[in-house]
């Protein structure tokens, strides 16, 4: 049984986006709370990529109100732990993490994870979590990557339920986070990575490379082998598996 979070929850029928709504409350001081939107219309992914937010999905944010903000990319690799871990224990299906922000089921994209800060004169980070349960399809654009738990299991699932079990998930982790011990998470999420010992190409904002994911870094960089026996540490990007 895990113990009880102490996470707060606020709930809206539509937001632009929770990360919004939680960066407003974020600056009025609240911490340690969860703001759950039924449906955004400005759901916004990494690179400020559009993402469909319409009803049946989950659509969250976690405040955290953090001393600093410097291991700040553990929280995504958490997040995206505690959704894995989330939906393996509710439909016994093998969801693995995909670096650096994602849950996938059979090389699909169930679950992205946007992780901003604040760092006004408190620090805050904000875990936005966006995880496809209920929705019957998607966009052309997406239906080839994209899956939710309804189009698997074929059956509605309880999204309220869900997400305090994903946010009971998260608290357990965040105990290594908040004691420091990056390694365990590390090792953690290794275990559960769809990404290492795979061949992929990765895409940065300026750059193409190729190679083998061999490992995470202690800043949650991935390591890539290049072709030419080389390391080259990636901060971030997209990643395709070739
Ligand atoms: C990604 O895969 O690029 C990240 C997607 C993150 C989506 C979630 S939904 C809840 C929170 N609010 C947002 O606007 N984005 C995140």
């Amino acid at each position: 049984m895990n113990k009880p979070s102490g996470f707060k929850f606020y709930y809206f029928k539509t937001l632009t986006s929770t990360n919004d709504e939680a960066k407003r409350l974020a600056k009025k001081g609240l911490d340690k709370i969860v703001v759950i939107a039924g449906k955004q219309t400005k759901g916004r992914g990494r690179f400020n990529r559009e993402w469909a937010s319409g009803l049946g999905g989950l659509y969250m944010t976690i405040v955290l109100k953090e001393e600093n903000l410097d291991k700040v990319r553990y929280l995504t690799l958490i997040a995206s732990l505690a959704v894995a871990k989330t939906i393996e224990k509710l439909t016994k299906l093998n969801a693995l993490v995909k670096w650096p922000n994602d849950v996938l089921i059979n090389n699909k994209k169930i679950c992205g994870i946007l992780t901003e800060t604040i760092s006004d004169n408190k620090n805050y980070a904000l875990v936005g979590i966006g995880l496809n349960i209920n929705q019957k399809n998607f966009n052309r654009h997406i239906s080839n990557k994209a899956v939710s738990l309804k189009i698997i299991t074929t059956k509605n699932h309880n999204i309220k339920k869900i997400s305090k079990i994903i946010i009971d998930n998260f608290n357990s982790l965040y105990t290594y986070y908040k004691n420091k011990n990056y390694k365990k998470i590390i090792g953690i999420w290794k275990n559960c990575s769809h990404t290492l010992g795979k061949r992929v190409k990765v895409k940065t904002l300026s750059e193409v490379f190729v190679g083998e994911a061999v490992d995470v870094d202690k800043n949650c960089n991935l390591i890539l082998r290049l072709d030419n026996g080389k390391l080259k540490k990636i901060v971030e990007g997209d990643i395709f598996t070739v």
